[in-house]
């Protein structure tokens, strides 16, 4: 885009964002912490990289174009921005203080809370991220078992237990850490028995999301229970995106199979940083051994506990997850009614469980003789993102629903997505798609660096 930042068709300007990002380039490696809000991740030069406020289903960025929000903050929002049962109680227990030398009554009441709502909750620990409870997951596997390997599947943080035999991403892992993590495929279970044949009486678990976009085939979490009690394993659940989000008892209650341990963290505070590891008994009480080591100063400030607590009772008291199936389903299925309608079925595509679906695109039909499908792909994928974000329909990566969404919006995202698929549709027609771009290409999502969906 040129310097005077305006975009085409819309006349929004983004400014004030290009100028942050600049000078965040200069002082953060990466300009963000976490890769999927990376500015790598939407058009450069057209999206928004700041953003300035948030209420219900909407955002403003720091240029105050408005835009309706789809991705929830990457999942943590789940009853909808600065939601005023939330932001009450953490407004007045900032009057009372947050951390102590104590702990705070909250603490149990919302140790309480969780163990009545999810299956396997006997017991319940805190932390701050997901990467925080998935880690401890792993260590607690370890020494409940007094084995060493982990076999994994999925996305479950940063920490080297994760990475270590993925060689795109294993930079700053000591080899030898590879040697006790090994890695299945969703909804493969030969992929899992390897591993149980090729280190006999050696897994302490099986960690695993319990859903990927695509749905579980052939009783997949059901055999990884049988299999994790055969071997002696422990099967932990990686409900950080699922928890409370599928289900009030995430997941292992929407699918009826019940893990040793589960992890939790977004949705469970509407945003506030809070995460939770939960298991059966014996498990979790691992975490409490003399020669077991678990302490974080952070977990279970006041203000955060209090926003899980008003978040977790909002949900057990209405009828959030089937709002949020009705408007994902609504978005999800409207989506691919109108790639139908305009004849682009085969380059455009929404999967996955309404509580968050991804919309993918192919470059198959479109990619000339010479040119590479894959980047064809990510050509019409920045292209559509333009033209959303331009219009006001904000979305990186998947689209997660809120409790606040309403049909309105999403005839609002729908009647958007039309013109978008509009513009796609001409730009196909021409024969150059690439023309049609005014920012830089969208960058691999960490998703697809790791085989992840
Ligand atoms: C399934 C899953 N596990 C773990 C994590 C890591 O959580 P956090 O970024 O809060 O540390 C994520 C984050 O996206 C996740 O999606």
């Amino acid at each position: 885009m040129s310097d005077g930042q305006q975009s085409k068709s819309s006349g929004r300007s983004v400014q004030r964002s290009l100028e942050l990002a600049e000078r965040a380039r200069k002082l953060v490696p990466g300009a963000s912490h976490t890769g999927s809000k990376s500015p790598k991740q939407f058009v450069q030069g057209v999206s928004p990289t700041h953003i300035q406020r948030a209420e219900g289903s909407r955002l403003w960025d720091v240029d105050d174009n408005e835009y309706v929000d789809c991705n929830a903050a990457l999942g943590p929002v789940l009853l909808g921005h600065s939601y005023p049962d939330v932001t009450e109680v953490v407004a007045d227990q900032i009057q009372d203080g947050t951390m102590y030398t104590m702990e705070h009554p909250l603490h149990v009441e919302v140790a309480e809370l969780i163990s009545d709502m999810v299956p396997c909750a006997e017991k319940v620990t805190f932390a701050k991220s997901g990467n925080d409870v998935t880690t401890l997951a792993a260590k607690v596997a370890r020494a409940y078992t007094d084995r060493d390997v982990i076999a994994t599947q999925g996305y479950h943080g940063w920490p080297d237990v994760w990475f270590s035999d993925n060689e795109n991403l294993d930079a700053g892992i000591p080899d030898v850490i590879g040697e006790y993590t090994e890695s299945f495929e969703y909804n493969d279970i030969e992929s899992i028995e390897r591993i149980f044949e090729e280190h006999p009486d050696d897994v302490a678990a099986i960690v695993t999301t319990p859903v990927n976009l695509d749905p579980p085939e052939d009783e997949f979490l059901q055999r990884l229970r049988e299999i994790a009690d055969r071997e002696g394993a422990v099967l932990v659940f990686d409900e950080v995106l699922t928890g409370f989000r599928f289900a009030p008892g995430g997941a292992q209650e929407y699918f009826g199979v019940t893990p040793d341990l589960a992890c939790f963290a977004k949705a469970m505070a509407n945003g506030y940083s809070i995460s939770a590891l939960a298991g059966k008994r014996d498990v979790m009480d691992v975490i409490a051994r003399d020669d077991f080591f678990y302490s974080m100063t952070y977990a279970g400030d006041a203000a955060t506990l209090a926003a899980a607590k008003a978040t977790l009772t909002v949900q057990r008291e209405e009828n959030v997850h089937e709002h949020i199936f009705e408007i994902g389903e609504q978005l999800r299925d409207g989506y691919n009614d109108l790639a139908a309608e305009l004849g682009l079925d085969d380059v455009t595509e929404a999967n996955g469980y309404p509580p968050r679906f991804s919309i993918g695109f192919s470059g198959d039909r479109v990619a000339g003789p010479s040119e590479d499908e894959v980047h064809v792909g990510r050509v019409l994928e920045t292209l559509f993102m333009q033209e959303a974000h331009k219009r006001g329909v904000l979305f990186t990566g998947p689209h997660i629903p809120t409790y606040s969404h309403t049909e309105d919006d999403v005839d609002e995202i729908l009647h958007t997505y039309r013109e978008c698929l509009g513009v796609l549709d001409d730009a196909i027609e021409s024969g150059d798609v690439e023309s049609y771009l005014e920012g830089e290409l969208v960058g691999a999502s960490l998703r697809e660096r790791t085989g992840d969906d």
